[in-house]
């Protein structure tokens, strides 16, 4: 079978759709509740336009960057994703592979389904570990080792997942790894046959991070279990800074959506915050993570790196994001699509995607080096930060 022409994330999305069983699909393509979040994460960036500027050298251009010191192809890492191992068989380390490969960073997220030493055996970069801080300080502790022994070169510390945003699509769908064998998932997993080869073929179907690592939890196969039982809501900036202190390297502390989160995140010498709303997974009704970065990169004053995650479906919603200050950004769902539509050849077809059309719209708009793109690209509407004011 010949691949198909892939001109942009929307074709793997599209590709994606057709493959990967519909409970792992919603999965990935739901918000929380009325999804307003998630749908303005996405539509605010078109909100901000560029400016055209002709007649400018366009030659020898540029995206290389760097993200917390480490040198990257370009500015964009791939973010945390639940449950990845499930949209394609072995998907963490399909992903992780075509990361390295492209030379970006990759980051596995504590609720995957390969796990840390799979992902750590199967590729020579280090990677980023993204942590969730669960209530046993014991399995916190083995976690951390574990990332430490893997040589992860960054631990990223998720903030805005405590407790879970309700996701109806997940509810309905009855969510699980592996998937439980129903009359309603036996009869879209019989469409769904390359993938269902393709799970046949692996080990690796439950949460490879914790399954057989902690006790005492429901359904073991449930995100909704876990987070209820086992993640830590008292989770509070004294705990954050004794994790930072037991890990010892590199933080970055992602789910930071507002100014005065932001500065305690600086206060505490992380190397980099994530400007994120969980791709619009948690709380509904929140701003846009586009929105909300100007006035979170006033109040950190360069003090710690910026980068922004949720929303990010393009090569000129990066280019914007950067422009905007961020100093890098991530993205969850645009390789999903591709890791579910052709497996790590997608997953690189997605990052060429996005790095063609960075590239591009950087020359369309007179620069040639990503590093030097600033405000003065951009067209942003007078109100675009100030329309919300916080008390
Ligand atoms: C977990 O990270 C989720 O958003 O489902």
């Amino acid at each position: 079978m010949s691949r198909p022409v892939i001109t942009s994330i929307d074709d793997l999305k599209r590709l994606y759709r057709r493959r990967a069983p519909r409970m792992f699909y919603d999965y990935c393509e739901s918000g929380a509740w009325t999804e307003q979040t998630f749908r303005e994460n996405t539509s605010d960036f078109s909100d901000i336009r560029l400016r055209q500027r002709v007649a400018v050298d366009m030659s020898d251009r540029s995206l290389r960057s760097t993200m917390i010191g480490q040198d990257v192809a370009m500015p964009v890492a791939l973010a945390p994703v639940g449950l990845t191992g499930m949209q394609r068989a072995d998907g963490e380390i399909k992903a992780a592979r075509a990361a390295e490969k492209f030379g970006v960073p990759f980051t596995l997220s504590t609720m995957s389904i390969c796990s840390i030493e799979d992902v750590a055996e199967h590729t020579s970069a280090p990677f980023w570990f993204q942590l969730y801080t669960m209530k046993d300080q014991d399995y916190l502790r083995r976690l951390i080792e574990r990332a430490r022994a893997a040589n992860c070169s960054a631990l990223v510390i998720t903030l805005d997942l405590q407790i879970l945003g309700q996701r109806h699509k997940d509810l309905k769908n009855g969510l699980s790894a592996p998937p439980k064998l129903t009359p309603k998932t036996l009869a879209d997993l019989a469409t769904r046959w390359s993938w269902g080869l393709e799970m046949l073929g692996t080990k690796r179907r439950g949460f490879g991070n914790i399954v057989g690592h902690v006790t005492d939890v429901g359904d073991p196969a449930s995100l909704m279990s876990w987070t209820a039982e086992q993640f830590d809501p008292r989770l509070d900036w004294s705990k954050i800074a004794q994790i930072k202190e037991m890990w010892g390297g590199k933080v970055i502390l992602k789910g930071v959506l507002d100014p005065e989160d932001a500065k305690m995140a600086a206060k505490m010498g992380c190397d980099a915050i994530v400007v994120s709303n969980h791709g619009g997974r948690q709380l509904d009704g929140a701003l846009s993570s586009i929105r909300m970065l100007d006035p979170i990169l006033q109040a950190v004053g360069g003090q710690t790196e910026v980068y922004l995650d949720s929303g990010i479906r393009s090569g000129q919603d990066v280019l914007k994001a950067l422009a905007m200050g961020a100093d890098g950004t991530m993205i969850g769902r645009a390789f999903v699509y591709g890791l579910g539509a052709l497996g790590e050849a997608g997953v690189t077809a997605a990052l060429e995607v996005i790095a063609k059309e960075m590239d591009t719209s950087m020359a369309l708009c007179g620069k040639r080096d990503i590093r030097d793109v600033s405000r003065d690209i951009l067209m942003v509407p007078e109100d675009f930060s100030g329309r919300w004011q916080a008390p």
